[in-house]
């Protein structure tokens, strides 16, 4: 589950991806993003640690449905993706600016896509503890991290998991049944 290859690729790769994601639409185009390219294993290492203290917590008092889904699917406290990915983007929202969450998280979506593009893979992953990991980085106050996207060329067989059916998702003029 989230696996990729040690092999590394051109960083030139991960800029057009970026590239893309900035160009996603924001809130009073205040463009809100910033992306923070880690490529050290000495930082990796210190993410995966920090990450890994906070997912251990975490799964400890993990109970009920989510607990469940997690526990099924095979996940566990250990991220070794964050330092076996060549690349970490941890993707910040200055929430200064206006829907600066709604904003950060589509240039994700466009981020994940171009990466795609590029015959690359990620995991969207949202860490337990950002506040320590921005002050691992160094981030400015209004600077708040809401993923962080291992990046590499995927050595996983994982299928994508099923989706909905677009029945299940549309409707149209109005709800039949609001669930009262
Ligand atoms: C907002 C958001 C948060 C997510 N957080 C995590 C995470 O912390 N760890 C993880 O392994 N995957 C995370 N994911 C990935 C989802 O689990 C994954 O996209 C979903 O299960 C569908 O899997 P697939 O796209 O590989 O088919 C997150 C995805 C989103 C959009």
């Amino acid at each position: 589950m989230g696996k990729f290859k040690k092999e590394r690729f051109p960083i030139e790769k991960l800029l057009r991806a970026i590239e893309a994601a900035k160009e996603a639409p924001s809130g009073m185009n205040a463009q809100p993003w910033h992306f923070l390219i880690v490529e050290s294993d000495k930082m990796k290492g210190k993410i995966r640690e920090v990450c890994e203290e906070g997912e251990k917590r975490f799964y400890e008092k993990m109970k009920g449905k989510l607990g469940e889904w997690l526990q099924e699917k095979g996940f566990t406290w250990e991220k070794p993706f964050l330092s076996e990915a060549p690349y970490l983007v941890l993707v910040f929202a200055d929430v200064r600016a206006p829907f600066a969450v709604q904003s950060t998280w589509l240039a994700v979506g466009y981020l994940l896509l171009a990466l795609e593009e590029e015959g690359l893979s990620t995991v969207t992953y949202t860490p337990p503890t950002p506040k320590e990991i921005e002050e691992l980085v160094n981030a400015p106050k209004h600077y708040k991290l809401q993923t962080i996207l291992p990046v590499g060329y995927p050595n996983d067989e994982k299928p994508k998991y099923e989706r909905k059916s677009l029945e299940d998702v549309i409707v149209f003029e109005k709800f039949e049944n609001n669930g009262d």
